[in-house]
């Protein structure tokens, strides 16, 4: 059986945005650059791009495409023991996708909601009241959330259709789900940068604090913002990899890959804070008392904003539309890239077929998103985001650079990359790679284990963090372990070892 392959290199380039650029850029970045030094976070942010981001995404393409198969069968291929450490980043990524797929819910149902403006000036009635039903705890699920449920199914329904055909589906889709995004971000930046008052709140985005470059927390934030964003870790691009042809030139469109993903997230905050600056100007309440990023910014601020735009109903209308068509896009190719990744793995191990593997994955993954669907789903969905995303990232890259690094060798890895690239890397990716991405790893990782042991995170009961928290990172872990145990059926390489299979 031969492996699929991208249709050309533009379409790898687009699909791998496209998993890159997602809520992370429109949410997240302009927020982790407001409260870490503003202007001055580009520093942190870039160094952290060059130093791990980038060094990080050429090696998953360069182990994918080397192995010609998703991160569990690629990190095996590297170090007989490592496979666990791929279904791990696999299992983290389920449970990644399956909240993912409830924001895109709720972005679904504010787009439905644009047409008869049932957010206007009462988003936050609106966010928590008509679409959550928000319940009193996370002990109280209170059943479904019905808008949120109907939305969720439609999303995953998408999900899985952008996927049906394997990655010639991914292809067409991308042709759609990268530019399309990209020209909403494009006109809402030119209304928000045209607003009386944007000014004001592009100078709080932008005006460099030059002191937070001494926080080691700035700049452990501009490292998770990096790795985050780039979609590395998951396994994700690793899989994206590995259908990529053997001379496919790695470096160059890497450094593509990541540039256009911190433009993107560069731009987005022009959007972002110009809206706000208007609406502070507007309403008199500083940029310090509002919610700048995740979901405040986008179910309640943003569209508070939007709701006071000159031009009346219709110009609400519009800039609503615009705006979460544009998280909805941006987020559905993230989330089908998460997919394949996990699909990616399965039918290598068993040969299972892509199409029905693909099927049972979104089910799955519908399933897991019931939980999230609930009227007490925003807090378990908060709890599990903060664990699994931040402690799993940070242990999968520590692990994932130790096997690269020392046990398989950097410097194999970037004789393989280099030979087909046009730019060649030099010893500086080795010294990435063995040292300076793990190091930065340990100490994210340590002050995060510090903050969570002495405060509950969020305030919520010990229990529920357990439960969503701990024991969740514990599943994942579990899963990815047992997952491994089980006897591959990987495509043989040698004549040999088929001989010996069939005899046995
Ligand atoms: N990179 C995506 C974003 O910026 C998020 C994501 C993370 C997607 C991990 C897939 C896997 O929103």
């Amino acid at each position: 059986m031969t492996r699929e392959r991208w249709s050309s290199r533009f379409i790898f380039i687009l699909a791998a945005v496209g998993s890159a650029v997602g809520l992370g850029n429109a949410w997240r970045f302009p927020g982790q650059a407001f409260n870490n030094g503003g202007g001055a976070f580009l520093i942190p942010y870039f160094v952290a791009l060059l130093t791990a981001g980038i060094p990080l995404l050429i090696l998953e393409h360069a182990i994918g495409r080397r192995a010609q198969a998703g991160a569990p069968a690629a990190l095996k291929q590297l170090h007989k023991k490592a496979e666990p450490l791929g279904w791990w980043a696999l299992a983290t990524s389920f449970v990644i996708v399956s909240y993912y797929a409830v924001v895109l819910g709720w972005v679904a149902n504010y787009i439905y909601s644009s047409f008869t403006l049932a957010w206007r000036d009462r988003a936050s009635d609106y966010f928590f009241g008509d679409v959550l039903q928000i319940s009193d705890s996370p002990g109280n699920l209170g059943g479904f959330s019905i808008p949120v449920l109907i939305a969720v199914v439609i999303t995953w329904l998408l999900v899985w259709l952008s996927l049906f055909n394997g990655v010639k589906t991914v292809g067409k889709v991308v042709m759609w789900t990268v530019p399309v995004p990209l020209a909403l971000l494009i006109i809402l930046m030119i209304r928000a940068v045209t607003l009386p008052g944007a000014l004001v709140g592009l100078s709080y985005y932008l005006q460099p604090d030059w002191q937070a470059l001494l926080k080691p927390d700035v700049w452990a934030a501009a490292y998770g913002q990096v790795f985050f964003s780039l979609s590395i870790l998951f396994g994700i691009m690793i899989a994206y990899g590995s259908y990529l042809s053997k001379d496919s030139d790695l470096t160059t469109d890497g450094l593509i890959i990541a540039l256009a993903d911190a433009g993107i997230s560069f731009l987005a905050g022009f959007a972002v804070f110009g809206t706000l600056g208007y609406f502070s100007n507007l309403t008199n309440t500083p940029i310090e008392e509002m919610s700048v990023q995740g979901v405040g910014l986008a179910f309640i601020t943003y569209p508070e904003a939007i709701s006071n735009l000159p031009g009346g109903a219709v110009s609400i209308t519009i800039f609503g539309l615009l705006f979460f068509l544009m998280l909805f896009t941006l987020g559905l190719d993230s989330a089908f890239s998460i997919v394949e990744g996990i699909v990616a793995g399965l039918v290598d191990k068993f040969q299972w077929n892509k199409k029905k593997t693909t099927l049972g994955v979104c089910i799955a993954g519908l399933l897991g998103s019931l939980i999230f669907a609930t009227k007490g789903g925003l807090y378990w969905l908060d709890i599990t985001d903060h664990f699994v995303n931040d402690f799993n990232l940070i242990a999968i890259g520590i692990i994932q650079c130790f096997v690269v690094g020392w046990l398989f060798g950097a410097k194999k890895i970037r004789a393989y990359f280099n030979e087909t690239s046009e730019i060649k890397f030099g010893r500086w990716w080795d010294i990435m790679i063995r040292y300076v991405t793990p190091i930065v790893l340990l100490y994210i990782s340590i002050s995060y284990l510090i903050e969570n042991v002495q405060v509950n995170y969020g305030d919520y009961e010990t229990r529920y963090i357990v439960i969503g928290g701990w024991a969740v990172v514990a599943a994942t872990l579990v899963v990815g372990l047992i997952i491994s145990i089980f006897r591959d059926r990987l495509p043989v390489a040698d004549s040999q070892q088929a001989s010996a299979e069939e005899e046995g």
